[in-house]
């Protein structure tokens, strides 16, 4: 068995130390490795955004909330996204990870409070096992307040970026809209429980991999925020737990995959779920991929919507602060289990 890794990024591991075995702290129990060959190749619902503004609105956000209720994934084509910006997001995000390890460094950081920063795995100060992946984690609105600490190389790093980040909280802010109206709530009621709003993205990196039915590059999880609008590249990874299977959302070209997070779990009362999903590895490629977690702020007050609270469907969970689940979330580590056991209502 390999020695563990001295070095601080995986991908410099992969690439220069040219391993082919996978250092034991990557290596998961056997009960909780992947089987790999025990998963479903089904599919989740494909929506087309086309429709979203004109008179066939409300059969779109019926197929809306359909797949936030049956999947809690979907994915979008016909969105306002333009094809040249998602292009040079992944374009810049290759770019990030191919430069040289010092200069990749300079961002380097594993405390999960940071608002811009390259690191690991998921977070190295809480977890046991290590997953295979890079990921360079940054703020992204207000962009003023988060784009001066980004990186600077490669030199079109900020533009780029900051293009891809605009244009997706505009998806993003149709979507909640939807999702508001398919719960029968007032179209703006989730956006105005937002405080200030939130958006934070990742680029994350998986190397190749010598034996990928060993780890993970990342495990079953669901997202904290409210959703999730995942760009990825051309090679598969995304698992989705469905009816107890795990099935492999492979990538469709122009489309964003969507996910609800736990935030609208709860603003829903239960009605929409979080659903569990995971990211595997290969031993061939290397895997891009890119999500945006739109949430609310630190400071929003978050509960179910007393519009979905009745006597015979109670309030599942109490009221917390955004900052507060965030902190829960970082603190425990990327257990299976899930965070909102600790904010059910007594
Ligand atoms: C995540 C995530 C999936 C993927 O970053 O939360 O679920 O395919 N990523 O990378
Ligand atoms: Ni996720």
């Amino acid at each position: 068995m390999a020695a563990i890794s001295k070095r601080l990024l995986l991908s410099d591991l992969v690439s220069s130390d040219k391993i082919d075995q996978v250092p034991s702290n990557y290596i998961r129990p056997i009960s909780q490795r992947p089987n790999l060959r025990h998963v479903f190749h089904d599919s989740i619902p494909l929506i087309d955004l086309h429709h979203l503004y004109g008179p066939n609105r409300a059969h779109v956000i019926a197929q809306i909330g359909r797949a936030c209720r049956d999947y809690g994934f979907f994915q979008v084509k016909n969105h306002t996204v333009p094809e040249s910006t998602t292009a040079n997001m992944m374009q810049i995000a290759r770019e990030f990870f191919n430069l040289p390890e010092e200069e990749r460094l300079k961002s380097y950081s594993d405390d999960p409070t940071k608002t811009t920063r390259l690191s690991t795995s998921f977070n190295i100060r809480t977890e046991k096992v290590a997953n295979w992946r890079d990921f360079l984690r940054l703020h992204c609105y207000p962009l003023e307040d988060y784009v001066h600490e980004w990186p600077t190389n490669p030199a079109c790093f900020r533009v780029h970026v900051a293009e891809y980040c605009r244009s997706v909280r505009g998806l993003a802010l149709q979507l909640i809209e939807a999702i508001s109206e398919s719960l029968g709530l007032d179209k703006d009621y989730i956006s105005r429980q937002l405080g200030q709003h939130g958006q934070h993205m990742a680029l994350n990196y998986y190397p190749p991999c010598p034996q990928p039915d060993l780890t993970y590059g990342l495990p079953g999880h669901t997202d904290l925020n409210l959703i999730t609008i995942l760009l990825q590249d051309d090679v598969p990874g995304l698992q989705v737990l469905r009816n107890g299977h795990w099935v492999a959302v492979d990538p469709v070209p122009n489309t964003f995959i969507i996910n609800i997070g736990d935030q609208i779990q709860v603003m829903s009362n239960d009605k929409y779920k979080s659903v569990l999903h995971r990211a595997v590895v290969n031993c061939d490629k290397e895997r891009i991929s890119i999500p945006t977690f739109y949430c609310p702020s630190p400071d929003a007050v978050i509960g179910p919507a007393p519009e979905l609270v009745t006597d015979d469907e109670p309030a599942v969970y109490r009221q917390f602060t955004y900052g507060e689940y965030y902190e829960k979330f970082w603190n425990r580590g990327l257990a299976t289990e899930n965070c909102l056991d600790m904010f059910m209502a007594t």
